[in-house]
């Protein structure tokens, strides 16, 4: 999901247009939900319940994988918004997707991984139980490595080499502690925090700014062309040996 303020109208013909008038909608209703967070009204367990409300009847509703996985154009698009995600990986490992969905990314990547000549174990996290059956049942193998939680206080049971995350999972104000707690708690020794994809300005590089300014290390950056050229798809990681100590403490 993304914020209210980010991506232009890219969709040329009528269908496209009445997606891109259901996208407006999510983003206006999100606005809503941050701004009763802001004003009290609702408290961070209300946040993430509300934002599940949205989340949860679209993911289930919708007809393909990837549309599961919150893709609301087609495979050529998911493909080519996903697939980069494998810049951050350079070996063989273990990779967590928090946030996973029907748990169709884990799969792609995977797959994606193995053509690439790596070796990729998978796992899942995400806040909805339905997701999470849903991914336990689309992919068997994977059932004992899915798990229901929230990314930004969930203590996983091991550690990962590669963690996958998305910042507008949080309120804004904690998105500073999700990653602190992703790099404390889930990433291994000699691991990588990877954020997004999300899709931004193409002359902005909003997101790695305010990670830079809330005190963390960018290690590096991969980003793909948007079919709307005033925006590109972005990813940047944090290797967890390049963070300072201070920066890490709650
Ligand atoms: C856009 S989908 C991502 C699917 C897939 N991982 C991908 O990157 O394409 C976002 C998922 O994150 C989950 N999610 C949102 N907030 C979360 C949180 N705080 N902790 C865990 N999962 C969360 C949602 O339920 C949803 O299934």
């Amino acid at each position: 999901m993304r914020s209210p303020s980010s991506v232009p109208s890219e969709e040329p013909d009528a269908e496209a247009a009445s997606v891109h008038a259901l996208k407006e909608n999510a983003w206006r209703e999100v606005a809503a939900i941050d701004a009763a967070l802001e004003a009290g009204e609702i408290d961070e367990t209300g946040w993430h319940t509300a934002i599940a409300g949205l989340v949860r009847p679209a993911y289930l509703a919708a007809g393909t994988p990837w549309g599961q996985s919150g893709m609301t154009r087609g495979e050529a698009d998911w493909v080519s918004a996903r697939r980069f995600v494998l810049a951050a990986v350079e070996r063989n490992g273990t990779f967590l997707d928090c946030g996973c969905a029907n748990g169709y990314l884990m799969e792609c990547l995977e797959r994606w991984a193995a053509a690439d000549g790596l070796r990729l174990e998978l796992y899942g996290l995400d806040i909805i139980g339905e997701l999470v059956a849903l991914a336990r049942r689309r992919l068997p193998h994977c059932a004992g490595r899915i798990w229901e939680g929230n990314a930004l206080t969930w203590v996983p049971p091991r550690r990962f080499d590669v963690v996958r995350v998305g910042l507008e999972y949080v309120p804004e104000r904690r998105r500073p502690d999700l990653v602190r707690h992703l790099l404390s708690t889930a990433v291994a020794p000699g691991g990588r925090l990877v954020i997004g994809p999300y899709t931004e300005e193409t002359g902005a590089p909003a997101t790695e700014r305010a990670l830079v300014r809330w005190g963390f290390a960018v290690s590096g950056r991969a980003e793909v062309v948007h079919r709307d050229p005033r925006v590109v798809r972005r990813i940047v990681w944090l290797d967890g040996a390049e963070q300072s100590v201070s920066v890490l403490q709650p």
